[in-house]
């Protein structure tokens, strides 16, 4: 079952995308070319290159970010109580209809 995305890229294009159980969110916007999602690391969560905030959908389904995650995303001038780090979010079918936004570096 694929699981459907929307993603605004920090050109504010709307890409509808679709990725499968197991991939990351992050090689998802990574691989359609989304502007703004460097993804220098990875995926190895050591960057936060991958930073995007949450806008909609099944938000409760999301898991908790790691204290590795937390410790990124809280060095970041740009996050929000809905940052993320693309990279450490595993897509399962409870994902479906997610909607993000990538925050470019600043
Ligand atoms: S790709 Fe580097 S932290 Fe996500």
């Amino acid at each position: 079952m694929s699981i459907r995305l929307t993603v605004q890229d920090s050109d504010g294009t709307i890409l509808s995308l679709e990725g499968t159980e197991g991939e990351s969110l992050m090689s998802v916007i990574r691989d359609a070319g989304a502007e703004g999602l460097l993804a220098m690391c990875g995926g190895c969560c050591s960057c936060a290159t991958c930073h995007v905030v949450v806008t909609g959908g099944p938000v409760d389904a999301l898991a908790p970010p790691s204290v590795d995650e937390q410790d990124l995303l809280a060095g970041l001038s740009n996050a929000t109580p809905a940052s993320r780090l693309s990279c450490q979010v595993p897509l399962s079918p409870s994902l479906d209809g997610l909607c993000v936004t990538v925050m470019a570096e600043e």
